[in-house]
Parts: structure tokens; C-alpha cells; sequence
């Protein structure tokens, strides 16, 4: 489906138009579709019918309480990486033997809590952790269910920020350290070896890296299988890319394909070796569930011209969408009204109040003449955008919004003021 189209020259998510929000509830705010949503979980689910495909949705990707509810209901568990997503994950009423837990990190206390609340496994990422994990476990006598993740070693095409596979990454272990420490698991009474998982990366928008990690990850199950170790699931992490280039403003135009892999092509090429070899499967995607489903709405404050760049200086920044500053990404952005198609554009550079230089959501966009009050979108910003705001320069942390067929509800309140006292307290 398109979540969000024109109609009558104005930009609508499912049939609301999104000035009408932008009146109701003000900018910037992140708004997102419901059916949009709950189509792409169900791809996840649907793809392959079988009952041993479990996918784990990332909750970092975008943890709304009300999305985690919907991914919930559509039948997802949750990839977590902190106490703090995993308290999350429990709150939106997922099942723990449902939700995994990533990281290279975790803490103690995480780990008890991931013991008190009895997940599915934890996903082991050193011989310390091991070592950590089995003490507690052994000091609450309790059995630990325990994944290990592997780095595969496997190079895929993305930002370099957002590969994890290859071996100079802090992430997984060596395959040779990922069979001693299932070995190590298999021996230990307070530990139960049940997963080896791996995740290659991120905005992935090839298939052949994942199924080379799918192949890698079978054939050292197999090997541990052999030895003793009958593992009861494979994980082949998340990472399917979206399209955020300027062909998706064409296709929202022009009805044209996509360009990243489909769900249902991704989810059928990288179970297939391991429902073949007799696993379980576990997916950890994130971006590719909620990604397409959200965009930014912004409205521009003022505009001027200087230095040969025409700007356009809007009310949201990188506090809100940070992917531009940090990753230098292309979010493609729709003018709310849609000029006449004679019109002729401006390449505006969009960007925020913040006192960076880096503050800027897209850079020499062609769109109609801006007048200071007209609304703009960043499309593509339903993953890692409100996830990863922050108070900086003191601002607000947005509102977010979500859409179902002509009616939206206000999933999370726009910050005020006082939140920027939240614990603070004077010295004595
Ligand atoms: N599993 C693990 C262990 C991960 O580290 C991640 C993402 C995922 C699953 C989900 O990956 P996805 O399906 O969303 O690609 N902030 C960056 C993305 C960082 C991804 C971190 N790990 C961005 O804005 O693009």
C-alpha cells in the first residue's frame, strides 16, 4: 500500500490530510500509518507459512508503546538491547519467550531482569558475558536459555556506521570463540545453549549478503549438531533496507516499483536454508517494519538566501531526525500542497534552528516556493527518527502521531517545558 498520497494536491497519510493534523496538534511531529504498519508486520509473519519462523522486531528501530501494541497483536516478538527496551517490550504485553536480547553490554541488572522475566534466550557476545551470565544464573539457580551471536565476517554494501559482520567489529564473536562457548554452555549446569545468531548490518538493500550469513550460520549449526549441540533456532538478524532515494518521490508521483528488496523476498530467501536444515528462525528486522511507515512534519518558520544556497529554515532539526547529520542520509521531502506540474521548483536546503552546522534534514531539494508557515514532510522517518531524538539546544522532543483510515490519535504528547527539569534537582 502507499500510506501517503496526494489527493486534491494535498499530502494525506490514509485519509487524513496531514495540514489538518499539523492544525490539530502543531509541528514538528512524527506521523505514522497504522495500516501501513500492520501490513508490513504481517509480511513478516505471512511470508513463509510455518510455524518455526519467529520475527523478533527491533524495538531501537522505534519504540512507541502503541507501534510495540500493534507489532504485538500482529503476532511479533521484540530484539531487545537494554533493560530499558525490554521493559518496553514487557509493558506492550509481548511474551517473553517471544522477545531476545542483544548487545555487547549488558549490564548485571539487565541481566537479571532478563532472568526474572524468562525470555527466550540471551544473545551472547563475549566469553566474559558467558562467564557473567552463568554466575547469576548459578547464584538464582536458575537455567539460562543462551544464543551466541557470531560475526560471520561478511561485508555488505551500507554506511559504514551501520555494518556490523566484519571482524574488526565490536560486535558477535569469532565463529572458531562461538563453538567453544556453546561447548562451554552445553557443559554448564546453570546455562542451556539454544541459538547462534548473527546481524551483518544495516539499510541492506541487497539480498545475497544475508543469504551468505543464512548459509554461514546453518552449516556451523550443522557442525554443532554433529558434536553433540542441537540448537533450536538460527537468527539471522535484521538489516533489509527501505528506499530512501529520490525515485520514491517519483513512485509516490508515478506509481513506479520499489527498488529494495520485498519483505516476502527477503523473509523466503533467508529462511530457506534453515527450515531446510530443520532450525527454528529467528528475523530481528527493525527499519523495514516501521521505516516507510512515518514521516516528519515540519513547517517552515523563515526563509533566505545566502552564499548561493537557498534556505529554508524550518521547526524541526536534528534533535528530531538525526539520520542527516549522522549518516549524511536522503530522506526524501514532499511539499504538503502540491504545486501544479508547470510549476517551477527551488533547490531549498532544509534546515533546523539548532546552533550546528550539521543541522539540516536535506540539502538542495527542488520544490515549490516556501513561504514561512507552508508544511514540508520528511518521508521514510519511521525508523531511528523520534528513536533517536534528543533535548539538545533544549528543545522538545516531538509529538507522534498515529493514523488509522480518517482517524489519528496522539500516541505521545509533545514534550514541554518542565520536562527539561525531569530529576534535576539543586546541589545542597
Ligand atoms: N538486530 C541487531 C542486533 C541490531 O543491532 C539491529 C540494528 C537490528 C537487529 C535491526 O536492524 P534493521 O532491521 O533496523 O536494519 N541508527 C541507524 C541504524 C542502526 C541500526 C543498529 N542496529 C540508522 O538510523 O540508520
Amino acid at each position: 500500500m502507499v500510506a501517503f498520497h496526494y489527493q486534491d494536491n494535498q499530502l494525506w497519510c490514509e485519509d487524513v490530510p496531514l495540514a489538518e493534523i499539523a492544525t490539530a496538534v502543531g509541528t514538528p511531529i512524527y506521523i505514522y500509518s497504522q495500516a501501513e504498519l500492520q501490513e508490513r508486520a504481517a509480511a513478516f509473519v505471512t511470508a513463509v507459512p510455518s510455524a518455526d519462523t519467529l520475527a523478533c522486531y527491533a524495538v531501537k528501530a522505534n519504540n512507541n508503546p502503541a507501534i510495540l501494541g500493534l507489532l504485538r497483536q500482529a503476532g511479533l516478538g521484540a530484539d531487545v538491547t537494554s533493560g530499558g527496551e525490554l521493559f518496553l517490550a514487557l509493558h506492550a504485553g509481548i511474551s517473553p519467550d517471544k522477545i531476545i536480547f542483544s548487545g555487547v553490554g549488558k549490564r548485571r541488572d539487565e541481566i537479571e531482569m532478563a532472568l526474572d522475566a524468562g525470555i527466550r534466550a540471551l544473545h551472547v557476545e563475549s566469553a566474559m558475558e558467558l562467564e557473567a551470565i552463568a554466575a547469576i544464573a548459578g547464584e538464582r539457580q536458575q537455567v539460562a536459555p543462551i544464543g551466541v551471536r557470531v560475526n560471520p565476517d561478511i561485508h555488505a554494501e551500507t554506511h559504514p556506521y551501520m555494518t556490523t559482520g566484519e571482524k574488526w567489529h565490536k560486535f558477535g564473536v569469532a565463529p572458531e570463540t562461538a563453538v567453544t562457548l556453546l561447548h562451554t554452555a552445553r557443559e554448564h549446569p546453570s546455562l542451556h545453549p539454544v541459538g547462534l545468531a548473527a546481524h551483518i548490518g544495516s539499510q541492506i538493500t541487497a539480498v545475497p549478503p544475508f543469504v551468505q550469513s543464512a548459509h554461514f550460520l546453518v552449516q556451523m549449526a550443522e557442525e554443532l549438531s554433529s558434536s553433540g549441540i542441537r540448537l533450536a533456532y538460527v537468527d539471522v538478524g535484521g538489516g533489509l533496507g527501505i528506499d530512501y532515494g529520490d525515485w520514491e518521490i517519483k513512485r509516490l508521483r508515478d506509481s513506479q516499483q520499489h527498488q529494495s528488496p520485498s519483505i516476502v523476498e527477503w523473509v523466503t530467501a533467508v529462511t530457506q536454508p534453515i527450515l531446510a536444515a530443520g532450525y527454528g528462525v529467528v528475523m530481528e528486522p527493525g527499519r523495514s517494519i516501521v521505516g516507510p511507515t512515518g514521516c516528519l512534519l515540519t513547517r517552515v518558520t523563515y526563509t533566505k538566501s545566502q552564499g548561493g544556497t537557498q534556505f529554508a529554515i524550518v521547526d524541526a532539526g536534528m534533535s528530531d531526525l538525526i539520520r542527516p547529520t549522522l549518516y549524511d542520509a536522503y530522506h526524501p521531502v514532499l511539499p504538503v500542497t502540491q504545486a501544479a506540474a508547470e510549476a517551477s521548483t527551488t533547490p531549498y536546503t532544509i534546515v533546523g534552528p539548532i546552533c550546528e552546522t550539521g543541522d539540516w534534514l536535506a540539502k538542495e531539494r527542488g520544490l515549490p516556493p516556501l513561504q514561512p508557515g507552508n508544511l514540508v514532510a520528511v518521508m521514510q522517518a519511521g525508523a531511528y527518527g523520534y528513536a533517536m531524538a534528543s533535548n539538545y539546544n533544549g528543545r522538545l522532543k516531538p509529538a507522534e502521531i498515529l493514523v488509522n483510515g480518517n482517524r489519528f490519535t496522539l500516541i505521545r504528547k509533545r514534550q514541554d517545558y518542565t520536562h527539561l527539569l525531569d530529576g534535576c534537582q539543586a546541589p545542597e
